[in-house]
């Protein structure tokens, strides 16, 4: 057995990455990331997409293994992000008879980003490419999934869609390429994760992309990042359509800062009262030692957020304010949202968290709790409870 084989003349030639730790420079990889590339091996030979050029050498050497002496006559540019399409200068060198194909705007990019302006094919809206042997290709555009140029490619002959980056995931490839040849388990909420902090701020966009897919037969999805999707096509594309209609399953995050425990422990006495009032699942994070992606993607996954934080200068707490720019750098439209917060001698940071959630039309039927100074049980379990009780009834 070929494991690269995906689909017969269909060849997998991606990479793992292991050793970048922040996806963009800004987002964690505790299990790696692949930048997938695929091979279609008609009478002409297309490949589709390339890889971070730092592993243009290993990209190389997949290629020839599966090339077996003959060259490309095209590669498909379907994403622009470097991550895709760094090792572009790299290929038409090696193989400078290559003919580049690509939308209007990928050709405006590709002559910026590596100055490459010949032999390239602009491709249309349907436009069609036959390679011959049993293969061709229809190119769709899917403009802001997840810049403006975006594209992906069919294949009507193997029923099977090159999506560029959507319904990718962080995580390697270790051994297996199919989801039926990996293990799964940490796969949906990396694609969970991957969604929210790459893809978040589109989902219009990505609804208007399923509505137009979901007119194909889609039996093989071949993304940019992670597993070839087959088995579980209903599950991805269940999970795609949730993230980009915002639709929050039900469940709390509640994500607070404390610079010496008080508000913390607001935050721990809230969530125990949620959870007797049988409130869940509940999430919570210290935004001083969190993983803002993991943060994020549970703000995507779930439909309650709660938000604490001591004011700060007069201000929110840092770590609370880049939340919550992050929030609304991705537009998200509709969440159950309530706060608390604490202050010594003036009291900003609850003003700020409810004006925040009046800014993004959010459901706000819950009080604040807000302490003025250090926390004692006596003084601050019952708003807690309060507050708690409030979260309960608006979830019911
Ligand atoms: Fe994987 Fe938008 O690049």
């Amino acid at each position: 057995m070929n494991i690269s084989e995906i689909k017969p003349g269909i060849r997998y030639v991606g990479v793992n990455d292991r050793t970048t730790t922040r996806f963009e420079g800004l987002w964690s990889l505790p299990y790696g990331v692949s930048y997938n590339s695929y091979l279609l091996l008609g009478d002409k030979v297309a490949l589709m997409d390339t890889v971070e050029e730092s592993f243009g050498s290993r990209f190389l050497q997949n290629i020839e293994r599966e090339l077996d002496g003959r060259t490309i006559d095209y590669l498909i540019v379907n994403h622009m992000e470097p991550d895709h399409s760094s090792s572009v200068q790299m290929l038409r060198r090696v193989y400078p008879d290559m003919r580049i194909v690509g939308n209007a705007k990928t050709l405006q990019m590709l002559a910026g980003y590596y100055g490459i302006a010949d032999n390239t094919l602009e491709v249309k809206e349907g436009d069609t490419l036959d390679l011959g042997g049993g293969l061709s290709l229809a190119f769709y555009f899917a403009p802001m999934v997840h810049w403006p140029e975006v594209m992906v490619s069919y294949c009507p002959e193997h029923r099977t869609l090159f999506s560029a980056d959507a319904f990718g995931t962080f995580g390697t490839l270790d051994g297996g390429i199919t989801d039926s040849q990996v293990r799964l388990d940490h796969y949906w909420d990396e694609m969970r994760r991957y969604y929210a902090c790459i893809v978040g701020k589109y989902g219009v966009p990505v609804q208007k992309a399923l509505a137009k897919l979901g007119t194909l037969p889609i039996e093989t999805i071949c993304s940019t990042h992670g597993p070839v999707w087959q088995r579980e096509i209903p599950r991805v594309l269940d999970i795609y359509d949730r993230l980009s209609r915002y639709a929050g399953e039900r469940g709390v995050v509640l994500a607070y800062g404390s610079m010496y425990g008080n508000t913390e422990q607001l935050a721990d006495e809230i969530a125990r009262a949620l959870a007797a009032q049988g409130v869940g699942p509940i999430t919570v994070y210290n935004l001083s030692t969190a993983d803002i992606s993991h943060v994020l993607r549970d703000v995507f996954r779930y439909d309650t957020l709660i938000v604490g934080s001591p004011t700060y200068n007069g201000e929110l707490f840092p770590e609370v304010e880049g939340l919550l720019q992050k929030l609304a750098a991705r537009n998200i439209p509709q969440r159950n949202f309530a706060c608390f917060g604490s202050y010594t001698w003036a009291g900003a940071a609850v003003k700020k968290l409810q004006a925040f959630a009046e800014q993004m039309k959010w459901n706000t039927p819950c009080s604040a709790v807000e302490m003025k100074q250090g926390y004692s049980h006596a003084a601050c379990a019952e708003s807690c409870r309060r507050l708690a009780g409030e979260v309960a009834a608006m979830l019911k």
